[in-house]
């Protein structure tokens, strides 16, 4: 097959990413790349800690965060208000858990694909009473739909579930999750860790309550951030008992008498977040801003494409969805011992990774038909080996 050279967007964007020179990287879905722009913001941070200490420091982070809130709202279709800034997922859906009461409706209705914090978490709050409900996949790829419309009903008080799912790539659908869920009178928690950046989201339109995701993968923002949607309507209904004094309503008070939560998603934030991150994030999300989802999703299922035809064409067959409309990142290629594979591809210069009983591969916007095909050469030879 041949290798053609890369499409425009591509080629324009691969210098900002100078990590792309050192490996033939296909691992976004653990880690976005590092580029320019995020290394510039994380040295602009260590510039104002150095010049200013601790003499404007909350006025320049403050406002670092108040841009990563409306940059984050943007690409969600939600509002600056509605995002509160958290270190990660486990964190963020510990603060929901806090604000949960499980006496009247107990269950939590969670996936078997689901990523491991989430049914963790309700498993974590049994001693307050929540009940999970794990159900089950058919083909480890997805969830049909009929099993959330059979398991939610009138003792559901929360479904928690993911958009995009991180050991398939299925793109769940989360409007009719949440329907389901409403109409149940439950509420409706949704993890797009693998989903804000590389698709489109929506909140408003798929009406869910809560919705999280974060820097590490498709946002190119790195680690040590994570945000989290709260419906507006929702958040003054909620009281976390996992708090501290960036939830207060005037956190400069200091006043240790009185806690006023505040009315906005602020209230879910226990205190000062990994600032370095959130620079980083900035810069991320303005290139995913600059580029546009929806451009980056049609370059990035094209390389998913063409990805599967050259694995296909090697005789190597990928678990994937029968609808291809429905994926989106994360090709999972199904071998004997996935951890030797990918060490030693490592030491060819080819980063991937691998969940039990899979290689997970992951192309984004950056990578090259090319390297889909070094790294197609790559698994052979390993596999050969
Ligand atoms: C879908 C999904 N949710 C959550 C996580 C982990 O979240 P955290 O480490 O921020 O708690 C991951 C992987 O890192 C993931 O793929």
């Amino acid at each position: 097959m041949p290798h053609p050279t890369p499409n425009s967007l591509t080629a324009r964007w691969r210098p900002e990413f100078p990590g792309l020179e050192r490996s033939v990287y296909m691992n976004t879905c653990s880690l976005g790349q590092l580029s320019r722009r995020s290394m510039d913001g994380m040295q602009r941070f260590q510039e104002q800690w150095l010049s200013y200490g601790a003499s404007a420091w909350y006025e320049l982070w403050l406002g670092e965060m108040a841009d990563a809130r409306a940059r984050f709202a943007r690409l969600i279709n939600a509002q600056p208000h509605e995002i509160a800034i958290l270190p990660s997922v486990g964190v963020a859906l510990s603060v929901i858990g806090s604000s949960l009461d499980f006496s009247i409706r107990p269950e939590v209705v969670v996936t078997e694909l689901d990523f491991p914090t989430i049914p963790y978490q309700w498993m974590a709050r049994g001693e307050e009473g929540a009940e999970l409900r794990l159900l089950a996949s058919t083909d480890r790829v997805q969830v049909p739909l009929e099993r959330f419309a059979q398991a939610i009903g009138p003792r559901t008080g929360l479904v928690a579930t993911t958009h995009v799912l991180f050991t398939s790539g299925w793109v769940q659908e989360i409007a009719a999750i949440a329907r389901l869920a409403h109409d149940a009178g439950s509420l409706c928690l949704v993890d797009g860790y693998q989903a804000a950046g590389q698709i489109p989201v929506d909140v408003k339109a798929a009406d869910v309550d809560v919705y999280i995701s974060g820097g590490l993968k498709w946002l190119l923002g790195g680690p040590g951030i994570v945000f989290m949607y709260v419906r507006e309507e929702l958040i003054p209904q909620l009281h976390p008992t996992t708090t501290g004094w960036f939830a207060a309503k005037d956190m400069f008070k200091f006043n240790p008498e009185r806690f006023e939560m505040a009315e906005d998603a602020r209230r879910f934030e226990p205190g000062t977040p990994a600032v370095a991150a959130v620079y980083a994030a900035n810069a991320g999300m303005s290139i995913i801003e600059e580029i546009g989802v929806e451009t980056i999703r049609a370059r990035t299922a094209k390389l998913d494409a063409d990805l599967i035809q050259r694995l296909r064409t090697a005789g190597l067959e990928p678990r994937l969805p029968g609808d291809m409309a429905r994926h989106a990142g994360i090709v999972m290629l199904p071998v004997d011992a996935p951890a030797a594979a990918v060490k030693a591809l490592k030491e060819r210069g080819i980063i991937i990774d691998y969940r039990p009983g899979a290689l997970r591969l992951s192309p984004y916007f950056y990578n090259t038909e090319a390297e889909n095909q070094a790294l197609v050469d790559g698994i052979v030879e390993v596999l050969r080996g």
